[in-house]
């Protein structure tokens, strides 16, 4: 396809998979869509998950994911609607409402909880893992909240709108910075009937989950992918995003791969049996918690 294409010197990546979010149930009972998880590792090293919590229904939400812990990885919440209150062992407290990001380095440990205000029916974002190399998974733990007011927009090109949550878009940097494995997360809406060309670096990881609408992510594409899909993408420079009657809106991210065994226990991502172990033995005896303390 791209290697005979006019329009752009870019090596377009083609689709390496699509897989359909499935129902999935998590934290205290709540209901809510997986694009991927531990099932599909390691094939979007380094990100290890990621789940969609939109929802009309409380019913399906209201229990929340209460205290937890989380070791060796990094978590990136982005609301789209309602309010999730959150608290942490790092005296973190607060509201996490529509269009917000946070984003949490759990490193050596931290124990949180987030739980879904119902104010209004309609709930929802997406929560994404990101995995730690081995350097830095017992690092001190930290914490960023952005408020949406804070996250740039860009237009690159006509009918293409993205939010910039973090990367650089023409020199707009996005507010989650001096992560570790380098992520660009985009929310882009594009309009209908538009050809997109996106450079994406060639040795990242590269994923789209379709939030609305639909799109071809290549030329050989006859049928296009639908919303509540995710979009694995193959080698190359740019990806490609092609609407046709509905506007559309995804999730566009990449990141440095980290080719690195993975040891995973719930909340909990290392990188062997050993150290999985020592994490359980220390939050059963108390010694998860290296530094901050719950109050
Ligand atoms: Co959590």
């Amino acid at each position: 396809m791209s290697e005979n294409d006019s329009s752009s010197s870019l090596r377009s990546r083609g689709i390496e998979e699509v897989l359909a979010a499935r129902p999935t149930i998590e934290g205290a009972g709540v209901h809510l869509h997986r694009a991927f998880g531990a099932a599909e590792v390691p094939r979007l090293d380094p990100f290890l998950l990621l789940d969609d919590f939109r929802s009309e229904n409380p019913a399906e939400y209201v229990a929340g994911f209460p205290w937890h812990p989380h070791r060796g990885i990094e978590t990136v919440t982005y609301m789209l609607d309602g309010r999730v209150e959150h608290e942490d062992s790092l005296g973190n407290k607060g509201i996490i409402g529509s269009g917000d990001v946070q984003w949490m380095t759990s490193g050596s440990g931290i124990i949180h909880q987030e739980m879904p205000k119902v104010d209004r029916h309609r709930m929802g974002g997406f929560q994404l893992w990101v995995n730690l190399p081995k350097t830095n998974k017992m690092m001190d733990p930290r914490y960023q909240e952005v408020k949406a007011g804070q996250i740039p927009e860009v237009e690159p090109v006509r009918g293409v709108r993205m939010r910039v949550v973090a990367g650089n878009v023409n020199g707009v940097r996005g507010p989650v910075q001096d992560v570790v494995v380098d992520p660009e997360y985009l929310d882009v809406r594009l309009d209908p009937r538009t050809d997109f060309v996106y450079p994406v670096k060639p040795d990242h990881t590269v994923f789209a989950y379709l939030l609305e609408g639909r799109a071809s992510f290549d030329e050989e594409a006859s049928d296009p992918i639908e919303d509540g899909h995710l979009v694995i993408f193959d080698k190359g420079d740019s990806v490609r995003v092609k609407t046709r009657d509905a506007a559309t809106r995804l999730l566009l991210v990449s990141g440095r791969p980290l080719h690195e065994p993975i040891a995973w226990w719930g909340p909990i991502v290392m990188n062997n049996r050993k150290e999985i172990e020592q994490a359980v033995e220390e939050f059963q005896n108390g010694t998860f918690i290296r530094r901050g303390t719950r109050t």
